[in-house]
C-alpha cells in the first residue's frame, strides 16, 4: 500500500483536515522496536501477528528480521505467508478448530501448536495419524495458567493447572511428540516479577513430569508505554532490552537455558507505530465527542483501561478560544457510535482550550487498535498515511500534549519504586 507521507502527524492533520479518522503509520519507529527486542532476546521471536496483522506491519516487521509468526487462524497463516513465505509459524491458539488444525498441518506445514487439555491433544493425535504425519516431528507445547498482575489477564481463559500439565506432558511424550512448555503472563504485564514466578511454576511443573522438553515459550506480555495521569507518581515502563536480559537470566536461573527459548511478543514492538488523528466533533463542558471510539480503534485501552497519550491539535480556523492552552485538563472521551458503553475508561489530558472541530493525535495505538475495530454504526476508520517523526519526537515540541510514558526505567528501580 503507497501512503502519502508526512513528517509528523500534526502536519498530517493540517494538511489534511480529516473529517473521519486517520492512522499515522510509522515504519521506522516499528523497525527500530523490533529490532531493539530481537537483538535483546536470546532466543526465537515468534511476532504475535494478532496484536496487528495488516499487510505493511507484517512485511516491516519481517523486514526487520523476524523470521518466526505466532498465529492463531486460518486469516493468519495466510496473512503471514503472503509476506513471508519462508517463514516459521507457531499455531500456539489452545483452543482450535478440527479444519484449521487440519490445514496448519497439511496446507501450511505449521509443526508447533499449543495445547491446555487432553482433549484438544486428542483432537490433534487423530489428524497427525490421519495425515499420517511423524509425531518426532511436531512440537506440542503444553500452556500453564500462571498468577500476576497484567492490564489483560488470560490465564483466565487458557492454561492448565500444574498437575495436568505434569500429565499432559507425559501424555505428549508417551505419544512420541516433543513436549514443550509455553505460558503467556498476560497482556502490558503491570509487575516484572510476574515472568519469575511463570518460570518458576514452569521449573516444578518440567520436575515433576520428568520428560525430555524440546523447549520454552514465554508468550508476550512484555509492556508497552502509553499516557501519563499527570496527577500520578511519574511512570516509565521498563527498557525492552533490559527487560529482555533480566527475563534470561531468570530463565537461566530457573534451568531453562539448555532449551531452546521462545517469545511471542506483540505490543512492545508494534505500539508505538502507529497514532491515529481524530477530531473533536463536539465539546460539551469537561465532555468531548470524538470521531473513533472503542468499537473503532480504542477498544484496547477500554478493556485495558491503559491511559493513552493524546496530542491537541488546534484547529486554525477557529479564532476565538476559551481557557488556558497551557493547562492541562482532564476530558472524557465519548466514542462516535450510538452505543452508550462507547465511554472511554480512561480521560484524555489535553488543553483546557480544545473545542468543536480541534484534531487530536492519539499515540502508541500500533497493538491490538486495527485488529479490533468494527463496522459498528457504519464506522470503520481505514485511511492511512506514512509519517517520519516519532510520536514524542514531533519537531514542534510538547505543545499540546497530554503526558506520554517512555522506556526507561531500569527494571529493578521501576519495581521498587511500585513497590514502595
Ligand atoms: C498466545 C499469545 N501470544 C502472544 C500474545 C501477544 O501478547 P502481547 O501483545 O502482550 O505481547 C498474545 C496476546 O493476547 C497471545 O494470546
Amino acid at each position: 500500500m503507497t501512503m502519502p507521507k508526512y513528517e509528523t502527524g500534526r502536519a498530517a492533520a493540517l494538511a489534511l483536515r480529516p473529517d473521519e479518522p486517520v492512522y499515522c503509520f510509522r515504519p521506522s519507529v516499528l523497525a527500530r522496536d523490533v529490532a531493539t527486542f530481537l537483538s535483546a532476546f536470546p532466543g526465537k521471536t515468534a511476532y504475535a501477528v494478532k496484536t496487528n496483522g495488516e499487510p505493511f506491519v507484517l512485511e516491516t516487521v519481517a523486514g526487520a528480521g523476524v523470521r518466526a509468526f505466532d498465529v492463531a487462524s486460518r486469516a493468519e497463516f495466510e496473512a503471514v505467508r503472503a509476506v513471508a513465505p519462508t517463514a516459521e509459524q507457531l499455531y500456539m491458539h489452545p483452543v482450535k478448530s478440527l479444519s484449521d488444525i487440519r490445514r496448519a498441518l497439511e496446507t501450511f506445514g505449521i509443526r508447533t501448536m499449543a495445547l491446555d487439555h487432553p482433549d484438544e491433544f486428542e483432537k490433534i493425535r487423530l489428524i497427525v495419524q490421519a495425515l499420517d504425519l511423524d509425531p518426532r516431528t511436531i512440537s506440542l507445547f503444553v500452556r500453564l495458567a500462571t498468577k500476576g498482575h497484567a492490564a489483560y489477564e488470560l490465564s483466565k481463559k487458557f492454561g492448565a493447572a500444574p498437575g495436568e500439565a505434569v500429565e499432559l506432558l507425559q501424555r505428549v511424550d508417551r505419544a512420541g511428540f516433543r513436549a514443550g512448555l509455553c505460558f503467556h503472563v498476560g497482556s502490558q504485564v503491570e509487575e516484572i516479577s510476574t515472568y519469575d514466578g511463570a518460570l518458576a511454576l514452569a521449573a516444578s511443573v518440567r520436575r515433576q513430569a520428568k520428560v525430555d522438553l524440546c523447549g520454552l515459550d514465554i508468550g508476550g506480555g512484555f509492556p508497552a508505554p502509553y499516557g501519563r495521569d499527570p496527577r500520578g507518581p511519574e511512570k516509565a515502563v521498563p527498557d525492552p532490552a533490559r527487560l529482555v536480559a533480566d527475563i534470561a537470566a531468570d530463565v537461566a536461573r530457573h534451568g531453562f537455558d539448555d532449551l531452546e527459548l521462545v517469545a511471542e511478543p506483540g505490543r512492545v514492538m508494534v505500539a508505538r507505530s502507529l497514532s491515529v488523528i481524530v477530531r473533536v466533533l463536539l465539546r460539551d463542558g469537561k465532555r468531548i465527542y470524538i470521531n473513533d471510539g472503542i468499537w473503532g480503534s480504542l477498544s484496547d485501552s477500554w478493556t485495558g483501561k491503559i491511559t493513552l497519550p493524546a496530542r491537541l491539535i488546534p484547529d486554525p480556523a477557529r479564532r476565538r478560544r476559551v481557557g488556558d492552552p497551557k493547562r492541562l485538563e482532564d476530558f472524557r472521551v465519548c466514542g462516535v457510535t450510538c452505543d452508550s458503553v462507547d465511554i472511554l475508561s480512561r480521560p484524555f489530558w489535553l488543553p483546557s482550550t480544545v473545542d468543536t472541530g480541534d484534531f487530536i493525535e492519539i499515540g502508541h495505538i500500533g497493538a491490538y487498535s486495527l485488529s479490533l475495530r468494527t463496522r459498528f454504526n457504519g464506522f470503520h476508520p481505514d485511511t492511512f498515511v506514512e509519517v517520519e517523526h516519532a510520536f514524542e519526537d514531533d519537531p514542534d515540541g510538547l505543545e499540546g500534549f497530554a503526558t506520554v510514558e517512555t522506556w526507561g526505567e531500569p527494571v529493578q528501580e521501576a519495581v521498587a519504586g511500585e513497590n514502595g
